[in-house]
């Protein structure tokens, strides 16, 4: 491709982007395939020739974009928000355009600095602790294994990494989280050698959120049987209600035995952007580790994971080690962000932060949080007002979790009619919900965050679930 070509093209994929965005509140949200029907469609082998690139871009038009599932959507209600906002999918043009490439200071010396310098800047924006210090992994998931790992180091006395569990300590190491928290945790729990059958799902309180004196009752029980207590993490905005734990019952806690403290608020640490928010904070100091997603809620495109530790010198212990081939005069001076985290190579996701904390400013940022917590308010209002419906959990943030639940159906008749509640509201395609189990029933979830949904949106979403909800009633659902 000459660099004529190149500018060509890459003018006609900025329209199509820019018509993208302003339109995508047109198109199906889901696409209406099958499992293997897109395959398909595509070549099962590489061209041997080069194609010309108004074929791909036009097979691109054809067959990848009509199959997708577009986040993007107004409409969409569904998880967690997973935001590209304009200047986000700017700054991701340009660090492709530069092959960034962000393992050390010297392999890209701006974009280590610049990591540094909006890291302190989100963690300001969020009322973080100043002890606090930032690094971006590339998701929650990552970020988290990251925190055991430094725990698990932290609990034997970094022996684990070294010799493997050979220590006594390394035999009983224990990981506790609330009955809610999200699976990611099982999954680094997992990968960490720790063991799943070693973590401890804690009950959780009428609200779920964490029930402290059940954790202080399991950690209790479990040193009196020898084992090692190594890490608590706490939610903040559990996946599937939103419930905040109680970080400074469970910090202090952790505090005075000695257990590294994690804290998960991928989704919800945005909010604490809003003075008014604050509080769900409230006890953050204690962690040892925090992370927030700004690919989730704070318009930024995936993917971002803001890690935050207390103590840096744990994680380099846990993660540095330095081959020759990577060795630069730099070393004594600079920070190398390959040693903050599993791998090596790393992307320059700092710079789309940075795009989008500067176009929108703190205070922008803050607007778009406030409407999506009121939307949701007004949504919960609504429903509130429905006799037939139930609002099993507190919405503190962008989502309403609610149940249609008429006199006479309860238990398993109540979750089937819930599901029937989903697929009609999804079906008729203007807006899109998930679901989850709370207390073990099924439980719609609405999740307002997406950064085009307005009050409109919520006014379609509110007049499909009524809608359906009437029609299900009405038909065969009464009892
Ligand atoms: C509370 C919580 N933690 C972790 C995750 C995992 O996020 P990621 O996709 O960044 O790994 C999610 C995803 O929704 C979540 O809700």
């Amino acid at each position: 491709m000459t660099y004529s070509d190149f500018r060509r093209h890459a003018h006609a994929l900025v329209d199509w982007m820019a018509d993208y965005l302003e339109s995508v509140g047109t198109r199906p949200i889901v696409p209406d395939v099958m499992p293997g029907e897109i395959r398909r469609q595509l070549p099962s082998a590489a061209p041997s020739e080069g194609e010309p690139f108004e074929q791909i871009f036009e097979d691109f038009r054809q067959m990848i974009e009509p199959g997708m599932t577009h986040w993007n959507h107004p409409g969409w209600f569904a998880y967690f928000p997973a935001n590209a906002s304009p200047p986000s999918i700017l700054a991701e043009m340009l660090t492709a355009t530069m092959g960034a490439q962000c393992m050390s200071w010297q392999t890209s010396p701006a974009a280590t600095e610049l990591e540094q310098v909006v890291m302190d800047w989100l963690r300001e924006m969020l009322g973080l602790p100043e002890s606090f210090t930032g690094v971006i992994q590339d998701t929650a998931s990552t970020g988290t294994l990251v925190a055991l790992l430094s725990a698990r180091e932290k609990a034997t006395g970094f022996s684990w990494g070294l010799d493997g569990p050979v220590s006594e300590e390394a035999e009983g190491l224990i990981v506790y989280a609330s009955a809610e928290a999200h699976s990611s945790i099982d999954k680094a729990v997992k990968l960490s050698g720790i063991g799943l059958n070693n973590l401890r799902r804690i009950p959780v309180l009428e609200d779920f959120s964490m029930d402290p004196k059940a954790l202080e009752e399991t950690i209790r029980r479990d040193r009196d049987a020898g084992l090692h207590p190594a890490c608590v993490i706490a939610t903040v905005g559990t996946t599937s209600s939103t419930a905040v734990d109680p970080l400074r019952a469970i910090g202090s806690l952790c505090a005075e035995e000695g257990i590294w403290f994690h804290v998960d608020a991928a989704y919800a640490g945005t909010a604490a952007v809003l003075p008014e928010m604050r509080h769900i904070l409230d006890g953050v100091h204690f962690a040892d580790s925090f992370l927030v997603n700004p690919h989730k809620w704070m318009l930024t495109n995936f993917d971002c994971t803001a890690y935050y530790v207390r103590d840096v010198e744990t994680l380099l212990r846990t993660f540095q080690y330095t081959p020759e081939y990577l060795r630069t005069r730099f070393d004594a001076d600079a920070v190398n962000f390959r040693d903050w985290g599993i791998q090596l190579g790393r992307r320059f996701r700092a710079l789309k932060l940075w795009f989008v904390i500067r176009s929108y400013g703190v205070e922008g940022i803050r607007s778009i949080i406030r409407r999506h917590i009121a939307l949701a308010a007004d949504l919960r209002t609504r429903l509130e007002e429905q006799a037939d419906f139930l609002i099993p959990a507190p919405s503190p943030f962008g989502l309403v979790c609610f149940r249609l639940a008429p006199e006479g159906h309860t238990g398993e008749a109540c979750d089937a009619l819930n599901e029937r509640l989903l697929e009609a509201v999804n079906d008729a395609g203007d807006v899109y919900l998930t679901h989850t189990r709370l207390g073990g029933r099924f439980t719609l979830r609405a999740s307002i965050g997406q950064w085009q949904t307005g009050q409109r949106d919520v006014d379609r979403l509110a007049d499909a679930i009524l809608t359906e909800a009437g029609h299900l009633l009405e038909n065969s659902y009464r009892p």
